[in-house]
C-alpha cells in the first residue's frame, strides 16, 4: 500500500517530465495499447514520449528502480504482438516519435546517422539527396521506425542484394535497462574490438535496451534498371529462375520476389487502379528486378536475353520488362499491396518462414496440400522474397469469417513443425514478439536458449524491458 499523500510512480514520471512527455490521454493511449492488426490488445499505464536520449534515460532509470516494465514502441506495424503492453495496466509504452532527427550524412564515408524514431522513408529520401540509397525497403517504410527495423532486425525486398538491417548498421547508441547509455556509434566499416556488442540489440525487439540512434551504410545510387514480371508453372521454376539470373546477370539481381495466382487476383480485385501485367494468367508469377550502378548499362537488354533463353527451356512461360519508370512502379504496386488485399478480404494466418532454396520447392508442395486437406475453410496465400528463401506462407478467409482463426494455433504448430523438419526457421524477418514465444521454446536448441536467458539477465536482472516478448523469463515486476 502506497502512504497516503505519497506520490505513485505515475505521478512521479508526470511531475519530473511533464505531461507532454509522460502522456495520460486516453485517446493517445489507445492508439498504442493495440496493434495495427487488431489481434493484441494491452493496457498502458502512460505512453513516454522523450524528446532526447538524456530523457530515455532518466526514464528507463527510474523504470528500474521502481520495477515498472517498458515497451518499446516503433511504427506499431509489428506482425507478432510486439509493441503491445499486457493488460495490466502497469507497463509503460515509450514510442521515440519525437527523436526523428537526421544527425549527420556523410556521402564520403557512405554513412548517416539518424535517430530511432526516423521514418524508414525519411531516411531513404535523405540518402536519395545525397544520391546515395539506404537499401531497406519494405511495404510499411511509410510508418516503420530505424528503431523498430533494428530491432526486428527486419528484411525487405531488396535483401538477396543488400541484406537485413543488420548488415546495414555500422554503429548503434542504446539506452539500457538501467538507464546507462552505450554506444558504438561509429562509422567504421571494420572494428574488430572484442565483442560485437550492437548485433546483441539488433533483432532483440526491445527485450534488452531502447535503440536511440544508429549509424547506417548508405550505397551508391542504382543508375541502370530493369524490372520483369515472369509467368511461370512451379516454385521450382521459379528457384531454377533465379539461379539462372545469378548465372547470367551475375550479382546485378537486386529483388526476386515470388507471387502466386491468388495473391494478383486479390490485389487486382481489392485496389482500385490496379491492373495485371501479362494477358493470360500462370498459376505462379516473379517480379524480378536488375539493377547496376553504372549509367547507360543495357539492364533491359540482359534481362531479356536471359528471360528469352528461360522461356526457350520451357522454365517461364511468359515475361514483360517495365518500359518505364512508371510501370515498373505499378509492377511493384501489386507486390507491395499483397499484405493490405489480404487484410480486406478477410482473416488471415501468417507464417513468416524461411527454408534452404534447394528444399523451398519441396516444401510448398508438401505444406501446401496439407492445407488444402485440413484446412478447407481457408486458401493458401504463399508469397515472399524467395531471393532469401523466405516465404509468406498465409492462410486466408473470405469475410466474414471465424472459424480459421479460432484454429490458429493448431494450424501454426503443424506448418512450423514442417519447416522445421525441413530445416528451415519459424522467423525469418518479422520477429517473435509475443506470437511465437512457444515457438521459440519449441524449436530453438536449448543451449541457445540458456544463452539467450543468461544475456538478458546481464543486461536486464529486473526484466522491465519488453516484458513477456521474445524470451519468458522470471522478473521482478
Ligand atoms: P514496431 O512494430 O513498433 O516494433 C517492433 C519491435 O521492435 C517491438 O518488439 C518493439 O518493442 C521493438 N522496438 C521498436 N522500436 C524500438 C527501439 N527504438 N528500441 C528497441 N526496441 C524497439 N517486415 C520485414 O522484415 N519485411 C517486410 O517485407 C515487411 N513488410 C511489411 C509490410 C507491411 C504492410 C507491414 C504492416 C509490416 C511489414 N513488415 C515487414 C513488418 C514490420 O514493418 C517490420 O517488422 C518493421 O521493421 C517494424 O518497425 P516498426 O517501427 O513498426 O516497429
Ligand atoms: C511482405 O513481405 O509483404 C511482408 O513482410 C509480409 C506481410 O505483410 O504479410
Ligand atoms: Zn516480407
Amino acid at each position: 500500500m502506497m502512504p497516503a499523500g505519497a506520490r505513485s510512480p505515475l505521478q512521479q514520471l508526470i511531475v519530473q517530465f511533464g505531461s507532454s512527455v509522460i502522456v495520460t490521454d486516453p485517446a493517445q493511449l489507445a492508439a498504442v495499447n493495440v496493434d495495427h492488426r487488431k489481434l493484441y490488445e494491452g493496457k498502458a499505464l502512460a505512453l513516454a514520449l522523450p524528446r532526447n536520449t538524456r530523457e530515455v534515460s532518466t526514464i528507463l532509470a527510474f523504470c528500474n528502480a521502481m520495477c515498472i516494465g517498458v515497451v518499446p514502441q516503433g511504427g506499431n506495424t509489428s506482425y507478432c504482438g510486439g509493441t503491445v503492453p499486457d493488460a495490466s495496466g502497469t507497463q509503460l509504452v515509450l514510442s521515440l516519435r519525437r527523436m526523428n532527427a537526421i544527425r549527420s550524412v556523410r556521402p564520403i564515408n557512405d554513412s548517416i546517422e539518424v535517430e530511432a524514431g526516423c521514418i524508414l522513408a525519411d531516411v531513404q529520401r535523405v540518402a536519395a539527396e545525397m544520391d546515395r540509397i539506404f537499401p531497406l525497403s519494405l511495404g510499411a517504410e511509410g510508418s516503420c521506425q530505424i528503431g523498430g527495423n533494428l530491432s526486428t532486425n527486419a528484411g525487405g525486398v531488396n535483401v538477396v542484394r543488400y541484406g537485413m538491417a543488420r548488415d546495414l548498421a555500422l554503429g548503434l547508441e542504446v539506452v539500457l535497462a538501467d538507464g546507462r547509455v552505450l554506444s558504438t556509434l561509429n562509422a567504421l566499416r571494420k572494428d574488430n574490438t572484442g565483442y560485437d556488442l550492437k548485433n546483441l540489440f539488433i533483432g532483440a525487439e526491445g527485450t534488452l535496451g531502447v535503440i536511440t540512434a544508429a549509424n547506417l551504410k548508405l550505397f551508391a545510387a542504382p543508375r541502370s534498371v530493369a524490372a520483369a514480371f515472369v509467368a511461370l508453372p512451379t516454385p521450382a521454376a521459379a528457384v531454377a529462375l533465379l539461379a539462372l539470373l545469378r548465372d547470367r546477370c551475375s550479382n546485378l539481381v537486386s529483388s526476386f520476389e515470388l507471387i502466386p495466382k491468388v495473391a494478383l487476383e486479390l490485389v487486382l480485385h481489392h485496389l482500385p487502379g490496379s491492373r495485371a501485367p501479362l494477358n493470360s494468367p500462370s498459376p505462379w508469377y516473379v517480379l524480378c528486378e536488375i539493377t547496376s550502378t553504372m549509367s547507360g548499362e543495357p539492364l533491359a537488354e540482359r534481362l531479356e536475353a536471359a528471360l528469352s533463353f528461360a522461356l526457350e527451356s520451357e522454365l517461364v512461360t511468359d515475361a514483360t520488362l517495365s518500359q518505364s519508370e512508371r510501370e515498373r512502379e505499378d509492377f511493384w504496386f501489386l507486390r507491395e499491396n499483397i499484405p493490405e488485399a489480404q487484410r480486406r478480404d478477410g482473416p488471415s494466418v501468417k507464417h513468416d518462414v524461411s527454408l534452404p532454396l534447394d528444399r523451398l520447392a519441396e516444401f510448398i508442395e508438401l505444406a501446401g496440400s496439407w492445407v488444402q486437406t485440413h484446412v478447407p475453410e481457408g486458401f493458401l496465400v504463399c508469397y515472399g522474397h524467395v531471393g532469401d528463401g523466405n516465404l509468406h506462407f498465409n492462410i486466408n478467409q473470405s469475410a466474414p469469417a471465424a472459424s480459421l482463426l479460432a484454429r490458429e494455433g493448431e494450424i501454426r504448430r503443424a506448418i512450423h513443425d514442417r519447416v522445421h523438419e525441413f530445416g528451415g526457421s519459424f522467423s525469418a524477418e518479422h520477429g517473435i514478439g509475443r506470437q511465437k514465444v512457444e515457438e521459440l521454446e519449441r524449436y530453438a536448441p536449448p543451449l541457445e536458449l540458456e544463452i539467450m536467458r543468461a544475456i538478458k539477465r546481464t543486461l536486464d536482472p529486473n526484466g522491465i524491458m519488453n516484458p513477456g516478448k521474445v524470451l519468458r523469463v522470471q522478473s521482478n515486476l
